[in-house]
């Protein structure tokens, strides 16, 4: 099966040579990039999709989302709003929700929000667990994860549940609850911040993550400066996430491993901090990455539009560089080479915008600008 989108005003590919073209064609084979042209040299397919001048660009890669819980928070956010401090200590509300949540429910909540990523142009998405913090839950969590995308998370740590000796929980999270969750996940991750697990912890947890085979990822600096950005280069993490308190080692530490800074402007815009400093990373050669972080807490949004006009608007970025951390930055945080991009051989999973070029998404905040997201089957 073969689709042809003729017509495109301006498509966005990431290739080398010509990131982005005007009147551009490209052909769909067994649901890869099998040419990109001139729009009139384009050549016959099975089907064809008229474009009309609107540009097409890669689905977005979401390297970030805690899509498995019940319940909200939006009480919580309506007295931050009103002044109130964020406190690490609110995820615990969404875990007695969760534990008490069917599998049934909680894998509807998934699919449902999972859909709303997918109408506004997300074709990749990374889920993790953490809203259940026993053995049993973490479990649940992972396996309704692992229903939906490859790239499932284990987030045992994400803080100590109530009532438990935090050494304990450390042994619990590294020995059966990791037994229980590895089957079920591609990442480990861990919550390095005060208020939920320190370096030393920390390190622990991604240890035994990667003695288990699952490959390590962090949220680190989300609420103050620390060490969880130094600790994600010395694991070899694929991402530290948040990056909002860095320091000027952070960076050069950063740019020197390649680490990707995951950066997750949702969190900011709801929890009044201020905003990651994307352009300093970006001018210190670090690889950036946007995701919505989508969660009950601190970011319950799941349009990476939304996060683009807000890296472009705070945090310093162009509209191409912010849709090219929302895309091949995704790509790079979740290290997949077929996504992101619309090179030749990638997979066609893409967007065509009712938009005549890509600068609209963050020239146009919180309007809907997919008109048809396109995503391969295999
Ligand atoms: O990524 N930082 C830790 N975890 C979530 C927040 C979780 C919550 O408050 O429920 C985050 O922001
Ligand atoms: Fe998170």
């Amino acid at each position: 099966m073969s689709t042809a989108i003729r017509g495109i005003g301006e498509l966005v590919t990431w290739d080398d040579d010509q990131p982005i073209r005007r009147d551009a064609g490209l052909v769909i084979d067994d649901g890869r990039v099998a040419w990109v042209g001139a729009s009139a040299d384009t050549p016959a397919a099975d089907e064809v999709i008229e474009a009309d001048g609107a540009a097409v660009i890669p689905g977005f890669v979401d390297s970030h989302t805690h899509l498995v819980f019940a319940g909200d928070r939006a009480e919580e956010f309506a007295a931050r709003m009103a002044g109130r401090r964020y406190e690490a200590g609110g995820i615990r509300t969404t875990v007695a929700a969760t534990r008490a949540a069917s599998t049934e429910q909680l894998a509807a909540g998934a699919e449902a929000r999972l859909a709303e990523l997918r109408a506004q142009g997300t074709t990749t998405v990374e889920i993790k667990s953490g809203y259940g913090l026993d053995v049993a839950t973490e479990a649940r969590l992972l396996e309704v994860a692992a229903a939906l995308t490859p790239e499932t998370t284990y987030l045992g740590a994400h803080v100590v549940p109530s009532g438990v000796d935090p050494d304990a929980y450390i042994a619990l999270v590294t020995g059966a609850m990791l037994e229980a969750c590895a089957p079920h996940a591609k990442w480990i991750d861990v919550f390095c911040e005060t208020g939920a697990f320190d370096a030393d912890q920390a390190r622990t947890v991604l240890r035994a993550g990667q003695a288990a085979g699952l490959l390590p990822r962090i949220h680190a600096n989300q609420l103050g400066y620390g060490p969880g950005v130094q600790l994600a280069c010395e694991v070899g993490a694929a991402a530290a996430d948040h990056c909002t308190y860095l320091s000027d080692a952070d960076v050069a530490a950063l740019a020197e491993t390649g680490v990707v800074a995951g950066l997750l402007p949702g969190v900011e815009f709801s929890t009044r901090h201020p905003y990651p400093d994307a352009r300093r990373l970006l001018d210190a050669g670090v690889r950036v990455a946007i995701a919505t972080d989508c969660n009950p807490g601190t970011s319950y949004t799941s349009s990476m539009s939304f996060c683009i006009a807000l890296a472009v608007r705070e945090m310093g970025l162009t509209p191409t560089e912010a849709l090219h951390a929302a895309t091949q930055g995704g790509a790079w945080s979740l290290q997949r080479t077929d996504v992101g991009h619309l090179r030749l051989g990638a997979r066609a999973d893409l967007v065509v915008l009712n938009a005549p070029s890509h600068l609209h998404l963050a020239y146009r905040p919180g309007v809907p600008l997919m008109r048809q997201v396109v995503r391969a089957a295999v």
